[in-house]
């Protein structure tokens, strides 16, 4: 079928809106970072899980390849087209519904476009909390969530979006609609199948709706900025507080002094609010569903100890939720704040966490032996391991220059991953950017078992080609 007559198909299909072509589909084809430019030969936009199904299996009859997008706030040009044009871009913004929400199944159905910020107001607005935390909420959305299997910072506490999803509605590669969307907290009948397309980052099929785990909404919030003179003594406070209550800990993220440096000096209205900047900074966050726990005396107990033991220099607690947002910013802005700062090389890697003050000072080492005056800036989520071991570009050297050593910056903090028994992709997935590395990180039989499962549910290859697995001549 001819480009024109498969588009008025699809118009056709889709009603008002529903097709977008040309300019139009200027903001669907780059990616956030602006890594990655493709082509599409359309952005669709169905309004309902049946109208996309038609259009995925008109798709499938012609073997037009499928490019699934969610918020577009991939970090690995997930969700990006080829240059080619052949693809067809399938935006799933207009499936935004939230379809239902049990307080006392404490589960939340909806559909994939609605935002990540959306989908918490609605549980908050039922007394619930949505326990999934990632700085592009508000944006983002629930479809490339899970199939992303994004983690972010509630991972110690609650896990990754695959932990929070017990059923799921797909449209599969060749038009069929699974609906999967189960409330229930046991079914043990057979290969658990939502898992597989959890984390397929849209190369198994198209999810359009999920029912998410809910808990409890926290009537008590506790967050703490401090300051401390080393990694190993950053970590030896998140086993003290996990020892104290680890049920009350949600998040304990990382900052280094570089990435700390770049937000307050190119987020408009941050400040450091402790006496001194420091070498290292963590973001404590405890919380609990009862108003009777003693979650301020906990935490002003534990930081007066670490500080007389020297664990930290100083520590601030949030008196008001005004100031407890004010702090969650400060960890927030790191991604903004490195993309103003110039070129930057994003190592999404995680390590054991007892590993993670060895592996920032080998991994330092390790680029500062390529690029001595390079600008080691990470930050991350070291309550559960993931580290974002990001670089940016030197002030004496140009983007260009700088970027041309993407690949052994990589390389040299991959062996350093690799000797802690690592991971060269914690939570972003492997999108556009990583496929060349699953040989090496997942070859024999994982791999093989990956383009097994990939063949048998997407025998012509049509769902995301380019993304996640890698070429034949990749590997
Ligand atoms: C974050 O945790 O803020 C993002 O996942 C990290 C990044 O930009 O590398
Ligand atoms: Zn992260």
């Amino acid at each position: 079928m001819p480009k024109t007559a498969l588009i008025d198909t699809l118009s056709a299909l889709l009603g008002p809106g529903g097709v977008l072509t040309g300019a139009d589909t200027e903001a669907y084809v780059q990616d956030w970072r602006g890594l990655y430019r493709g082509q599409a030969a359309a952005v669709l936009r169905p309004a309902s899980t049946e109208s996309l199904a038609r259009a995925v299996q008109l798709c499938a009859q012609l073997r037009v390849p499928i490019v699934p997008q969610g918020g577009n706030t991939s970090l690995v040009g997930g969700a990006t087209p080829d240059a080619s044009g052949a693809a067809i871009l399938i935006s799933l913004a207009r499936l935004n519904r939230i379809r239902a929400l049990d307080p006392v199944d404490l589960t939340l159905t909806l559909e994939a476009g609605v935002t990540l910020k959306a989908a918490q107001d609605a549980a908050a607005d039922a007394g619930c909390l949505l326990p999934l935390s990632i700085a592009s909420e508000g944006s983002a959305s629930i479809g490339g969530i899970l199939a992303t299997n994004a983690g972010g910072n509630n991972t110690l506490r609650y896990g990754n979006a695959r932990d929070l999803a017990l059923g799921l509605e797909l449209v599969l590669p060749d038009g069929q609609i699974w609906s999967g969307l189960r409330r229930l907290r046991k079914d043990n009948t057979g290969y658990c199948l939502r898992q597989l397309f959890i984390g397929s980052e849209g190369t198994l099929g198209i999810i359009t709706a999920a029912v998410l785990k809910l808990v409890p909404k926290p009537v008590q919030r506790e967050v703490a900025l401090i300051a401390a003179p080393s990694a190993e003594a950053v970590l030896a406070l998140l086993a003290a507080l996990q020892r104290a209550d680890a049920a009350s800990l949600v998040a304990f993220e990382y900052m280094s002094a570089e990435s700390m440096c770049l937000v307050l000096r190119h987020i408009p209205g941050v400040t450091l609010p402790l006496s001194n900047a420091a070498a290292h900074y963590a973001l404590i966050e405890l919380a609990a569903a009862n108003q009777q726990a003693p979650l301020r005396a906990l935490l002003e107990t534990q930081l007066a100890a670490a500080l007389e033991a020297g664990l930290i220099e100083d520590a601030t607690l949030a008196l008001s939720d005004a100031q407890r947002l004010a702090l969650w910013r400060l960890r927030e802005e790191h991604t903004e704040a490195q993309k103003r700062a110039g070129a930057n090389i994003k190592n999404d890697v995680s390590v054991p966490v007892s590993a993670v003050p060895a592996f920032l000072a080998q991994a330092t080492e390790a680029v500062r032996a390529l690029i001595p005056t390079i600008r080691v800036a990470p930050f991350g989520h070291a309550g559960d391991g993931n580290i974002h071991f990001n670089l940016v570009q030197p002030p004496d050297m140009p983007a260009a220059a700088f970027l041309a050593q993407t690949d052994a910056l990589m390389q040299a903090v991959n062996d350093v991953v690799r000797g802690f028994d690592g991971s060269f992709s914690a939570e972003h997935g492997i999108g556009r950017l990583k496929p060349g590395q699953m040989q090496t990180w997942r070859g024999g039989p994982e791999l093989d078992l990956m383009r097994r499962i990939k063949h048998a549910i997407d025998p012509h290859g049509l769902m995301n080609p380019g993304v996640l697995l890698p070429a034949p001549a990749e590997t």
